[in-house]
């Protein structure tokens, strides 16, 4: 969004030191600057629908790419890593119908939820396969 100030920016302290899982998870601090403007912007339900598509897509991918890194280094805590993810998809499933029903209550709690991925699932949950994976030789 050429021209606006963003509301967050990806930190180093976000870093899992892995090229691709780093990439992707720039694409959460992507989003949730646009479900920040979109509700700036007032923008139309179809807008912050087209952005929960888009997020179910890049969550589904994502996960994917994360449990394939776990099990391919036999990671010790995948099961409950793998848990966590199914429930934010959960989440995710019911933003989309949230919004379809045109709660725009969804919008706050959809942002809140991409905060609480940044800051609790990515900084606790995601640096704890770091060491594994890396000890694997993936960077
Ligand atoms: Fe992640
Ligand atoms: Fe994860």
């Amino acid at each position: 969004m050429p021209g606006l100030t963003p509301f967050m920016e990806w930190m180093d302290e976000y870093r899992v030191d892995i090229e691709a899982i780093d990439r992707q998870h720039q694409g959460i601090v992507a989003l949730i600057n646009e479900v920040h403007h979109a509700m700036l912007t007032d923008a139309p339900p179809l807008v912050m629908d087209g952005i929960v598509r888009k997020l179910t897509t890049y969550a589904e991918e994502h996960f994917d790419f994360e449990e394939q890194c776990m099990e391919l280094c036999h990671f010790s805590h995948l099961t409950e890593h793998r848990c966590q993810h199914r429930e934010m998809m959960r989440r995710i499933t019911a933003f989309g119908a949230g919004i379809q029903e045109g709660d725009r209550s969804t919008y706050q709690a959809l942002l809140d939820f991409l905060m609480e991925w940044l800051g609790e699932h990515i900084l606790k949950s995601d640096h704890r396969y770091k060491d594994a994976l890396h000890a694997a030789g993936l960077r």
